[in-house]
C-alpha cells in the first residue's frame, strides 16, 4: 500500500503521511495523515484523496474532513466497500503509508451558507457524521449557536461508536471543553438494532420525539438552523421535513436557514 519508502522524497507533490488507523467495524474505519503546511480549509468542508492506482494513475474520492480547520493533522472517516476501487486498498492503510491529498477543500456545510440563529441540527447517517466531527470541534459552532443538535443514526449500534466516543472526548477538550459543556445535544439513533433511541431522524423530527427528549420547541426558521450530510433518499427526505417547518436551502452564495451534502453518490452499499 505504500507509494514508496515512508522516509524517501514523496514521489507525488500531493503525498501526506498515515500517522493513525482505527477499524470500528468491519465497514468503518477512521485515519489521520499529516497536514500540508499550506492547506486552509473551513470546518466541514471535503477534499479529494486517494491511492495510485493499478494503472499509475491517481484514484481519487471525496472525503469530508473529520478534524477541525485547527487541527495540526487531517482525519478522515471512511466507509470499507468490499470492492470498491479505491476503498477495497485504503482500507488496508497503515501507520507510515502515504495517501494523495489534493489541497482544494471545497464545500456547502460550512457556517458562512447559514444565517445567524440560536440552534443548529447536524443531521447525519453512517459516514455523513466526518463533516460534523469537525463542525463539533470547531470553536465557532459554540461562538454562534446557544444549542448544537447532533443527531446521528446508523443501521447498528456498533456504527455509532466513532462519533460517541469522539463526543464523549470532547468535554475533555483543552480547546472547546469548556464552550461544548451543555451546549452540545448528542441524540444518537438506530434503525435495525435495539439502542436508548431509536427510528430515523425523519421520523424522530416529525413525530416530535426529539423535540420532547431535547426539551427543545419545534423547528422554525426564525431560530433553527441546519446541515444534512447523509445519502441522497436521506437528505431529499430530511430537506422535505425541514421545508416543512419553513427553513429554506442555503448556500454560500446566498445563506439561509439549512444546507446540504451528500455524504456519498449512489445507493449505499
Ligand atoms: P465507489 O465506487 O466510490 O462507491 C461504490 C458504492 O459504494 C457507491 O456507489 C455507494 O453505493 C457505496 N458507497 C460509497 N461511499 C459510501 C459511504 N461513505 N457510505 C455508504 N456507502 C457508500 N466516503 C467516506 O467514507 N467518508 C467521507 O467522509 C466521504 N465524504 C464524501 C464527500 C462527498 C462530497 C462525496 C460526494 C462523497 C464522499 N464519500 C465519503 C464517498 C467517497 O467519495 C467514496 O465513494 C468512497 O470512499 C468509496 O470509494 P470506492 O472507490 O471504494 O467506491
Ligand atoms: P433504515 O434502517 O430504516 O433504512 P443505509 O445504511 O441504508 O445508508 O442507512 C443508514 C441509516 O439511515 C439507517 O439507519 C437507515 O434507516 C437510515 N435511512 C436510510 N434512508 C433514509 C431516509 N430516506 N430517511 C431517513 N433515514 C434513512
Amino acid at each position: 500500500m505504500t507509494l514508496h519508502h515512508p522516509h524517501a522524497t514523496p514521489l507525488l507533490p500531493d503525498a501526506q503521511t498515515v500517522t493513525f488507523v482505527q477499524h470500528w467495524t468491519d465497514r468503518l474505519f477512521s485515519f489521520r495523515v499529516t497536514r500540508p503546511k499550506s492547506l486552509r480549509f473551513r470546518s466541514g468542508e471535503f477534499v479529494m484523496i486517494g491511492l495510485l492506482g493499478d494503472n499509475g494513475k491517481p484514484l481519487l474520492r471525496a472525503y469530508s474532513i473529520a478534524s477541525p480547520a485547527w487541527d495540526e493533522e487531517l482525519e478522515f472517516y471512511s466507509i470499507k466497500v468490499p470492492d470498491g476501487p479505491l476503498t477495497s486498498k485504503l482500507q488496508h492503510i497503515k501507520v507510515g503509508d502515504q495517501i494523495i491529498l489534493r489541497p482544494k477543500p471545497v464545500g456547502t456545510l460550512v457556517h458562512d451558507a447559514l444565517l445567524p440563529g440560536r440552534r443548529i441540527w447536524f443531521l447525519a447517517t453512517g459516514t455523513g457524521l466526518a463533516p460534523f466531527a469537525s463542525l463539533m470541534r470547531e470553536p465557532e459552532t459554540y461562538e454562534k449557536y446557544d444549542t448544537v443538535i447532533m443527531m446521528h443514526t446508523c443501521r447498528e449500534v456498533a456504527e455509532l461508536e466513532y462519533g460517541r466516543q469522539l463526543v464523549e472526548s470532547l468535554k475533555d477538550d483543552p480547546l472547546i471543553g469548556e464552550m461544548v459543556e451543555g451546549k452540545l445535544l448528542y441524540y444518537p439513533t438506530t434503525t435495525r438494532e435495539p439502542s436508548a433511541h431509536m427510528g430515523r431522524i425523519t421520523d424522530n423530527i416529525t413525530s416530535g420525539k426529539v423535540f420532547a427528549d431535547l426539551n427543545l420547541p419545534p423547528m422554525d426558521p426564525e431560530e433553527d438552523r441546519a446541515m444534512i450530510c447523509g445519502s441522497l433518499a436521506f437528505n431529499h427526505d430530511v430537506k422535505a421535513v425541514l421545508e416543512k417547518f419553513g427553513l429554506r436551502e442555503g448556500a454560500n452564495s446566498e445563506p439561509l436557514e439549512y444546507v446540504v451534502e451528500k455524504a456519498f453518490v449512489g445507493d449505499g452499499i
